[in-house]
């Protein structure tokens, strides 16, 4: 732990926006910005490639201890292959979501985060940033929006990429993976008790960036 060094994490559940207001943030203030659900889908990957079964714990907590991953000018590179685009499939999000519940999975991954705490700060993107990773942080924010509109924001992030999806099938999907985020044993998905909440249905990332850096300039001037 360095808890000199100021983080900001930023939790809640997936499509909620939460990933473009970290970067948002981090940009503004020159953070570094960590994205850990990469790391969970990094070994949801690692597991498919290996055909790993998602039940087997022991071989799914060995993948992430032995994770050979480097992130480099924004690319994500595992065994020396580019694998930035391939780990934002579905695919891997649902996987992400099975080895997340992994508690020797959970411990592999922990110092790896840890480690990005780096000056001048940092913001990181989760589930449990504040409630485990980084649970003495300074600034700690809820992020949330309805389930429709995350499944619309997701539905045109896909889109966009040109990638098919239905949207009462994403409706499903998200709907699941909440379920299993947070009615899991370990690190479960949960507002800490000292987190700000932040509910983006009905507002812009733009405005939920600048509520972001306006609650972080407060705690500086207090
Ligand atoms: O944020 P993202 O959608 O990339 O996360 C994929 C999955 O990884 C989540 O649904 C969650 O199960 C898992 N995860 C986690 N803890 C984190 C970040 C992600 O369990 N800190």
């Amino acid at each position: 732990m360095k808890p000199s060094i100021p983080v900001i994490a930023i939790d809640g559940p997936s499509a909620s926006g939460k990933g473009t207001v970290a970067q948002a943030v981090a940009k503004a203030l020159g953070f570094h910005f960590l994205d850990s659900g990469s790391l969970y889908r990094l070994v949801a990957l690692a597991a498919l490639n290996s055909g790993s079964p998602w039940s087997d714990e022991k071989a799914l907590a060995e993948l992430a201890s032995k994770l050979d991953v480097k992130f480099r000018d924004g690319l994500i590179i595992l065994n020396n292959q580019d694998v930035t685009e391939s780990i934002r499939s579905e695919a891997c999000g649902e996987g992400a979501s099975r080895v997340g519940a992994v508690p020797g999975v959970r411990d592999a991954l922990l110092q790896r985060q840890r480690a990005f705490r780096q000056p001048p700060g940092l913001v990181a993107d989760g589930r449990d940033m504040g409630t485990v990773v980084f649970a003495d942080a300074p600034l700690k924010i809820y992020l949330t929006a309805g389930v429709e509109t995350r499944a619309e924001r997701r539905h045109k992030q896909l889109k966009q990429k040109g990638i098919a999806a239905t949207l009462p099938l994403l409706l499903r999907d998200l709907q699941e993976r909440d379920l299993r985020d947070m009615s899991r044993a370990a690190a479960p998905l949960k507002p800490s008790p000292d987190a700000h909440l932040l509910d983006t249905t009905a507002m812009s990332a733009e405005a939920a960036t600048e509520q972001v850096l306006t609650w972080y300039r407060g705690l500086r001037e207090k």
